[in-house]
C-alpha cells in the first residue's frame, strides 16, 4: 500500500477482498453515507453497496426458534450508485467478467474523494479506460455525485451509459443476520421527473415511517459540451433505470455526470422530500462546482481536525483516516439530525447501527476539535432521558437507566439471542445488563462540560442527566450487613466474555469494580454539578426534579461505601468472586485455534463456557487506569473507604493483560494507553494493533460489515490526549509527551473553552502556543516543571529525546508510572524558564 499520508490506495481488483475495501472507502458526511461498492455492482457475494442515513431505523419482527424477535436496524436505503456502460450490444461493465489491464482505486482523506481508475477488455476485445470520481457532499449534505469517464481505446462505435436508483434493496450486510427479516421498505413511486434527465424514486420504511427519496440526473459531456443521446426511461415499483446512447470515437473521452439527492421525511426546512430532492438536482451544478465546495467544507474540518505525525506516514496516513470516517459518520451535518454516533459507523450493518458506550472513547476527539458536533451527541442521550427514566422504572428502580444499544427511541435495542457461527447455536445474549453505559454518558457530559464551560448545556441538559443516572445508581446500590457496604449485584462489565458466574443460573456479576468505582464517581458528581450551574436554573432544577439535600447526602454516603473486589496482593478484582475462576491454558487454545480472540464462540462450541475462565475480551478493571490518572483514582478509591497505592498498578496491567484476548477493537487502545509511560515499546506495540484493527481488519472479516469507530477515534485520543500526558486540572495545562520511539514529532491545536491552543511536539522541544483571549488554565506544567501560561505567548520548552523517548530534565524526577502521577501543585522550576516569544 501507498505512503502518501493522505491517500488510502489499492492497486488491482480483488474480489475475496472488496467487501472490506468498501467498508474503507465508504463516502458519508454525516447525513448520511455510502460504501464503497463499485458503481456498475449489485449485492452479491463480492460486492455490497449500502446506503445509510444518520438515524435511519426501522423494525421488525421475525420468528426465531419458537419466539417472536423484534430487531431494529439501521435501513439500507435505495441505491443511488449504479453507473455502467458497454460498446452497444456488447458486454455490460463487469470486472469479473472482463479481462482486466490496469485497476487502481484511491481514497483521497483530504478531499474526500473515491476514485477508480481502469482498463478493461471485453468479450469482443474492445479496451476501455474508465475513471470514475466520487463524492458525497460535505456541505450540502443532501447531495452527492459521481463523475465516469469512458474512453475507448481500440473501438468506436455507439456506446450505451445506463444509470439506475435502485430500490429493490434488504438489509444483508451481515451473514448471521440473515435469518432475520430484513426488508425494510415499500416503494412509493419511481418515475421520470419533468426534466428528461433526471429519475425519482421514493420508498418508505414499512415501520417507521421515514420516507425517503432519490433524485438522480444524468447527464453526459464531450469536449464540454451536452452531446445529443438518446435516452429511455425504465420504470418498475422500486426501480427506475435510464439508458443513454450515443456514438463515440476511439480516443475520444466522454464524462457522464450522475448527481443525486437525497432527502428523507426527517429532514427539516423542507416541504417533502420528493420535491426538495427534485429541486435539489434542478438547481445543482456540474461534477466540477460540486467538489470544489466539497473540497473546500473537508479543508474546514482538516483546518480543526487534523493531528500531523512526523515521520511515520503509515500512522500520519492511518490516523487520518480514523478521522476522516469518524467525521463522516458525525460532522456539522449531524447537529440537530437527532442521531447518535453508532459503534460501526455508518458504514455497514454489524450491531445494526446501534449507539454503544463507545461513545466514551469518541468523544474526547470531539470535544477538542468539534465540540458542538459531541454536544449534538449529547443531546440525543438527552431527548431519550424519557426512555431511560422508563427503563428503570420498569426495573423497580429510580433515575434513568441508559439501555445498552440505543436506536430510534431510547428503548433497549440489544439482541436477546445471538448466534454464535462457530457453533451454529442461538444462544441469550445478556450483554444488555451492561449498567456502565450510564456512567459512561455521566462521563462524557462531565468531560464536555469541563472543556467548553458550556454553562447553557449543563443547566438545560447535562446536570439532569447526570443526576437521574446517580439516582439509578443510588437505587441500584444496596446495603449489606454483613459487610457494611453497598453492593451492585447483577450486572456486566465492560468485558463481555463473563456474563454470569459459572456456578450460577442466572445472568449477572456481583461488584463488579469497573462498575462501582464509576458508580461513585457519578454518585460524587452529581452532588457537585447543580454548584456549577447558573442560581436561577439551579433553583428550577431542584424543583423540577423534587431534589432535597437528603438524597444529595445519601448519593455521597453510598459513594462512600460502595464494595471493591481485591485478589492477591491488592490488585482490584474485576469481580466479586474472580478468583475462584480457572485460568485458562492460552498457549494450548493459541496452539489449538491460531486466532483466539473470540474465545467466548471458541468454547461455546467446544460445549464449554468462558464464564468458567479468568480470561477477558477486553480491558475492564484496566479501563479505571485508562479514564482516570492514578492521583484521581486514589482520591476516588479512598473515597470508598479503601487503601489504594499506585504501586499496585503496573501489577494489576500486567496481571490482565495476560488475560486478555483483544476480542474486542476497543482493548487495544486501552491497554496501550495504560502502558504509555511504563513500557513504551509494548504500547506502541498496542497501538499499532489499534492502528491496524480496521485498515488490515484484524479481526478478520469484522470491518466488511463496518468500521470500529471506538477504536478509530481512540487511537486518535490515545495519540492526542494519551501520548502528550495532556490534563487539564485545576487551574493547570499539563503536558507530559512520551511518545513511542517511532513517532518524532506531533501537531496539533485543540479547543478548551472556545480558544484554540497550539501544540508542536518536536524531538527537542515542547512548543505551546496560547491565543489572544484565553482564558485559563494559567499554569503549565511541562513533566515536572509549572510555569505562568499567560494569553498571546508562545512558550518553548526544551526537552531531549534520546532514543527511547523523552528524558526528563535533570532537575525533575521521572514520572513513569504507568499512569500519570500527582502533580507537584505550585512548584517552580529552578531552571528551564520558558522562552517566551510572544
Ligand atoms: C465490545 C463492546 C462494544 C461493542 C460495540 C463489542 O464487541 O465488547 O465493548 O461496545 O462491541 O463496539
Amino acid at each position: 500500500m501507498a505512503e502518501n499520508p493522505w491517500v488510502l490506495s489499492y492497486d488491482g481488483f480483488d474480489p475475496a477482498g472488496e467487501s472490506l475495501r468498501e467498508a474503507l472507502c465508504t463516502l458519508g458526511n454525516g447525513y448520511f453515507a455510502t460504501r464503497g461498492a463499485a458503481e456498475e455492482s449489485e449485492a452479491d457475494e463480492v460486492h455490497y453497496p449500502g446506503t445509510y442515513l444518520a438515524g435511519g431505523y426501522n423494525r421488525r419482527v421475525t420468528d426465531l426458534s419458537g419466539r417472536s424477535i423484534e430487531n431494529e436496524d439501521l435501513v439500507n436505503l435505495p441505491n443511488w450508485l449504479p453507473l455502467s456502460f458497454r460498446p452497444e450490444g456488447g458486454d455490460w461493465l463487469n470486472l469479473r467478467r472482463m479481462g482486466i489491464l490496469d485497476y487502481r482505486q484511491r481514497l483521497d482523506l483530504k478531499r474526500g474523494v473515491l476514485e477508480r481508475h481502469l482498463r478493461v477488455t471485453d468479450g469482443a476485445g474492445h479496451v476501455t479506460a474508465l475513471a470514475f470520481r466520487r463524492i458525497v457532499h460535505m456541505r450540502h449534505p443532501n447531495l452527492a455525485a459521481i463523475e465516469m469517464r469512458i474512453t475507448p481505446e481500440t473501438w468506436s462505435g455507439r456506446v450505451e451509459v445506463a444509470s439506475a436508483l435502485d430500490g429493490r434493496v434488504i438489509n444483508a450486510g451481515v451473514e448471521r443476520y440473515r435469518e432475520l427479516n430484513s426488508k425494510h421498505l415499500a416503494p412509493l413511486e419511481a418515475r421520470e421527473a419533468e426534466e428528461p434527465d433526471t429519475m425519482l424514486l421514493v420508498a418508505e420504511t414499512n415501520q417507521s415511517h421515514i420516507r425517503i427519496a432519490q433524485a438522480a440526473r444524468t447527464r453526459v459531456y464531450r469536449d464540454g459540451a451536452e452531446p445529443a443521446v438518446e435516452r429511455v426511461t425504465d420504470v418498475e415499483d422500486d426501480h427506475v433505470a435510464q439508458t443513454l446512447t450515443l456514438e463515440l470515437q476511439r480516443g475520444e473521452t466522454l464524462s457522464v455526470e450522475k448527481t443525486v439527492a437525497l432527502f428523507t421525511s426527517r429532514d427539516r426546512g423542507i416541504s417533502e422530500p420528493a420535491q426538495a430532492a427534485l429541486r435539489a438536482t434542478r438547481e445543482a451544478g456540474r461534477f466540477e462546482d460540486l467538489l470544489a465546495t466539497h473540497v473546500q467544507a473537508w479543508q474546514l474540518l482538516w483546518d480543526r481536525g487534523d493531528i500531523v505525525v512526523d515521520r511515520h506516514p503509515r500512522t500520519q496516513m492511518i490516523l487520518r483516516l480514523h478521522v476522516f470516517h469518524l467525521l463522516q459518520t458525525v460532522s456539522p451535518n449531524t447537529i440537530d439530525q437527532d442521531a447518535g454516533v453508532p459503534a460501526r459507523g455508518l458504514h455497514g450493518e454489524a450491531y445494526r447501527g446501534h449507539i454503544f458506550w463507545d461513545e466514551l472513547f469518541i468523544l474526547p476527539y470531539l470535544d477538542f476539535h468539534f465540540p458542538e458536533i459531541a454536544r449534538s451527541l449529547l443531546l440525543y442521550r438527552y431527548r431519550r432521558l424519557p426512555d431511560a427514566r422508563r427503563l428503570a422504572r420498569e426495573a423497580g428502580l429510580a433515575g434513568a437507566k441508559f439501555p445498552w444499544q440505543s436506536g430510534s427511541s431510547g428503548r433497549e435495542e440489544s439482541q436477546v439471542l445471538h448466534l454464535n457461527p462457530r457453533s451454529g447455536r442461538w444462544t441469550p445474549d445478556n450483554s444488555h445488563i451492561q449498567r456502565h453505559v450510564g456512567a459512561a454518558i455521566a462521563l462524557n457530559v462531565w468531560r464536555y462540560w469541563q472543556s467548553t464551560c458550556d454553562r447553557d448545556f449543563l443547566g438545560q441538559y447535562g446536570a439532569e442527566m447526570l443526576i437521574e443516572i446517580a439516582r439509578f445508581w443510588a437505587s441500584l446500590a444496596k446495603w449489606n450487613d454483613a459487610t457494611g457496604r453497598y453492593d451492585i449485584r447483577g450486572v456486566m462489565g465492560p468485558d463481555e466474555f463473563h456474563d454470569a458466574y459459572p456456578w450460577s443460573d442466572v445472568p449477572g456479576l456481583d461488584n463488579n469494580a469497573y462498575t462501582n468505582v464509576l458508580a461513585a464517581w457519578v454518585l460524587r458528581r452529581a452532588g457537585e454539578v447543580l454548584g456549577h450551574v447558573e442560581p436561577v436554573r439551579r433553583k428550577e432544577l431542584e424543583r423540577l426534579l423534587a431534589l432535597e439535600p437528603e438524597e444529595v447526602a445519601g448519593w455521597g454516603r453510598i459513594a462512600g461505601k460502595l464494595t471493591l473486589p481485591f485478589i492477591d496482593g491488592g490488585i482490584i478484582a474485576q469481580f466479586e468472586g474472580y478468583d475462584r475462576l480457572e485460568e485458562l491454558d492460552w498457549d494450548g487454545y493459541r496452539a489449538k485455534y491460531g486466532d483466539i480472540h473470540r474465545l467466548d464462540r471458541i468454547l461455546e462450541a467446544e460445549g464449554d463456557s468462558v464464564n468458567r475462565y479468568k480470561a477477558s475480551k477486553q480491558a475492564d478493571v484496566l479501563m479505571l487506569f485508562y479514564l482516570f490518572s492514578s492521583a484521581e483514582l486514589r482520591d476516588l478509591i479512598t473515597g470508598m473507604g479503601y487503601d489504594f497505592d499506585p504501586q499496585v498498578i503496573p501489577r494489576t496491567v500486567d496481571y490482565y493483560l495476560a488475560r486478555t484476548s483483544h476480542g474486542s477493537t476497543l482493548s487495544r487502545v486501552v491497554h496501550s494507553w495504560v502502558l504509555a509511560r511504563s513500557d513504551r515499546a509494548r504500547s506502541w506495540e498496542l497501538l499499532k494493533g489499534a492502528l491496524e484493527s480496521d485498515i488490515s481488519d484484524i479481526q478478520g472479516g469484522t470491518t466488511a460489515e463496518g468500521i470500529h469507530l471506538g477504536a478509530m477515534a481512540g487511537t486518535v485520543d490515545l495519540v492526542q490526549r494519551g501520548q502528550t500526558g495532556l490534563e487539564f486540572y485545576d487551574d493547570t495545562l499539563a503536558l507530559s509527551p512520551c511518545l513511542p520511539q517511532e513517532l518524532q514529532g506531533l501537531h496539533l491545536g485543540l479547543m478548551h473553552r472556545g480558544h484554540w491552543l497550539r501544540l508542536d511536539i518536536s524531538c527537542d522541544e515542547v512548543r505551546v502556543a496560547v491565543p489572544v483571549g484565553w482564558p485559563g488554565p494559567h499554569r503549565i506544567r511541562v513533566r515536572n516543571e509549572v510555569h505562568d501560561l499567560a494569553a498571546g505567548e508562545e512558550l518553548r520548552f526544551p526537552c531531549q529525546l534520546h532514543g527511547g523517548g523523552w528524558r526528563p530534565a535533570p532537575e525533575a524526577s521521572p514520572p513513569d508510572t504507568a499512569v500519570t502521577t500527582e502533580p507537584e501543585r505550585g512548584k517552580r522550576s529552578a531552571g528551564g524558564t520558558p522562552t517566551g516569544s510572544s
